[in-house]
């Protein structure tokens, strides 16, 4: 904008007075009498009925719009007229259209007015759009701005949805079935985050506007990196059978089938379950993320309702399918022998500090024969996988030269605090699964033991739990963790451990605390240049 255009637009004026000389069926006509100022200017902002509306005069015609660009609220009044009926902003160059209100460049459209002049005087007509109207029309900018991860964008969609009326649960509803088709993985860590934000924020309908952001934006996120997922059609009948014998077999397509058969014949989350904890329980899989996921969809039901019961199932079915059978890899492969054999002998009880440190091959046979009732040696595994995050060698993280089965970080400790959470929601329901769920806290514990140094629980040891909670799920509303990935695991560990209180013992939970204190104060490393080129380097090398 010149600066003698500037110096117009300062001295705008406001019609104070208007008065309203008439309504029709949609609204309401509004006389602003003779604008002084729109006449010398070619523009003017007034207040109408608590509008705030920018009018400019142009050789195109008399146009009214909203005062507040749609993008950060600037005054549009003192935008730059273009080619007669185009606006731009100065703040940020989004333009619209000055009849219709569409943006040419940018994204959300400006409302407009219809607006004349008689005699002289100019009218506006104010129309108040019906809050259903307001509420669709945030939905399909809630849609566009998905699918570009506009973060600002999610976050104004969802707030004109909510003040027309709209809830945040509904809107989570049509996020969920907008990834069906968007996250190649099915269920995954956007979808945990948005069950633990939801608990987190509780009834704070500020923290609630944040949580529902920041879930969104993370499943916006997963969707932008992920393939498009074909959806099949359900050309079959279930039973418990065929869908666990599909999923052992990871033929996506079949159990997703299945599992559709058996939603549109009535079942719910709760005949699907048992088959897919079947499935997980028998299996050292997917990093544990399988028993955290099921855990998760069946809170997030409580939350939003049985709605989301149907694509939360197939988004499981088809998680399962994809996880990665670690159970068949080398070193966990004794976890299956002796889950199908269970073993004579009698080992004892199992003591923490003796089981952090300890290789899978000593941990697994140890564990299988252990003494002690199953809540027992639940605790005392959970209590050495929190020994284990205050005993890791932070340094581990920033080795280069290093194959890639040396690469350590926070996520490979922080995962066996939250699958033994898990462990605890299943087990504690059904106690066949109790055996399973310890030996697979064997194989968290037994991979992690190459990376520990010297216990540091003195040091991170907190000495006030409850200002400690407090201090960290504030923190969270505002963090800034970097990708997604990190935050949501920050979220899922102290959601865990708060919950882990009530049930450990106290030595125990002393030591979760002090755990996720270091960890939280930790640097978290998420990227690593040197080693990912290094790596690829030897790997591709390999390759021949
Ligand atoms: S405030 Fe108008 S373009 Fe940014």
């Amino acid at each position: 904008m010149s600066g003698a255009s500037h110096t117009q637009n300062t001295q705008l004026s406001e019609a104070k007075n208007d008065r309203a000389v008439g309504a029709d069926e949609e609204g309401v006509w509004h006389d602003l009498g003779v604008l002084d100022r729109l006449e010398a200017n070619g523009r003017a902002v007034a207040k109408i009925a608590g509008h705030q509306v920018a009018l400019f005069q142009t050789a195109g015609g008399l146009y009214a719009v909203n005062n507040r660009c749609p993008h950060e609220g600037y005054p549009l009044v003192e935008g730059t007229v273009k080619d007669d009926c185009v606006l731009a902003c100065n703040w940020h160059g989004w333009s619209f259209d000055l009849k219709t209100g569409k943006t040419i460049l940018g994204r959300d459209p400006v409302k407009t007015y219809p607006v004349e002049k008689r005699s002289g005087r100019v009218f506006v007509h104010i129309v108040e759009t019906p809050a259903s109207t307001v509420r669709t029309e945030a939905m399909a900018e809630l849609a566009e701005a998905m699918a570009e991860h506009d973060y600002e964008r999610i976050a104004r969609s969802l707030c004109r949805f909510e003040m027309a009326g709209g809830t945040y649960e509904d809107a989570a509803i049509w996020v969920l079935n907008w990834s069906e088709g968007r996250l190649e993985r099915g269920f995954g860590h956007a979808h945990a985050g948005l069950t633990d934000w939801i608990s987190l924020a509780g009834a704070d309908d500020e923290l609630r506007f944040v949580a529902f952001l920041e879930a969104f934006g993370h499943f916006a996120w997963d969707a932008l990196f992920s393939p498009k997922v074909v959806l099949v059609a359900a050309a079959t009948t279930f039973t418990a059978e065929a869908l666990l014998a599909a999923i052992e077999s990871m033929d996506v397509e079949t159990a997703v089938a299945i599992c559709t058969a058996g939603l549109d014949q009535g079942l719910g989350f709760s005949d699907i379950k048992p088959v897919l904890l079947d499935f997980v329980f028998s299996h050292y899989a997917g990093f544990g993320h399988p028993a955290i996921y099921i855990g998760k969809a069946e809170e997030m039901i409580v939350h939003l309702g049985q709605r989301v019961e149907g694509v939360l199932c197939r988004q499981l079915v088809r998680y399962l399918c994809l996880a990665a059978r670690e159970d068949l890899i080398p070193e966990f492969r004794l976890f299956g022998n002796l889950l199908e054999n269970p073993t004579a002998l009698s080992g004892g009880a199992l003591v923490a500090q003796e089981l952090s440190g300890t290789s899978v091959r000593q941990l697994l046979p140890k564990v299988a024969a252990s003494n002690g009732n199953n809540h027992e040696k639940w605790d005392v595994l959970v209590a050495s996988s929190a020994l284990d995050m205050l005993k890791f060698e932070e340094t581990l993280q920033h080795g280069i030269e290093q194959s890639i089965a040396q690469n350590t970080g926070w996520l490979d400790f922080t995962h066996a605090i939250t699958f033994a959470e898990a462990v605890y929601t299943h087990a504690s329901l059904n106690s066949d699964l109790w055996r399973s769920g310890h030996l697979q806290q064997a194989c968290f514990i037994g991979r992690n033991a190459k990376s520990l140094s010297v216990n540091t629980f003195e040091q991170w040891r907190v000495a006030d739990v409850l200002v400690f909670f407090a201090t960290q799920k504030a923190t969270l509303f505002d963090m800034d963790a970097g990708e997604y990935i990190y935050g949501v695991h920050r979220l899922k560990l102290i959601t865990a451990t708060e919950r882990l209180l009530g049930i450990v013992t106290i030595e125990t939970g002393a030591l979760l605390v002090a755990a996720l204190n270091r960890y939280l104060s930790s640097g978290l490393r998420q990227r690593h240049p040197a080693r990912t080129a290094f790596q690829a380097r030897a790997s591709v090398t390999r390759e021949g």
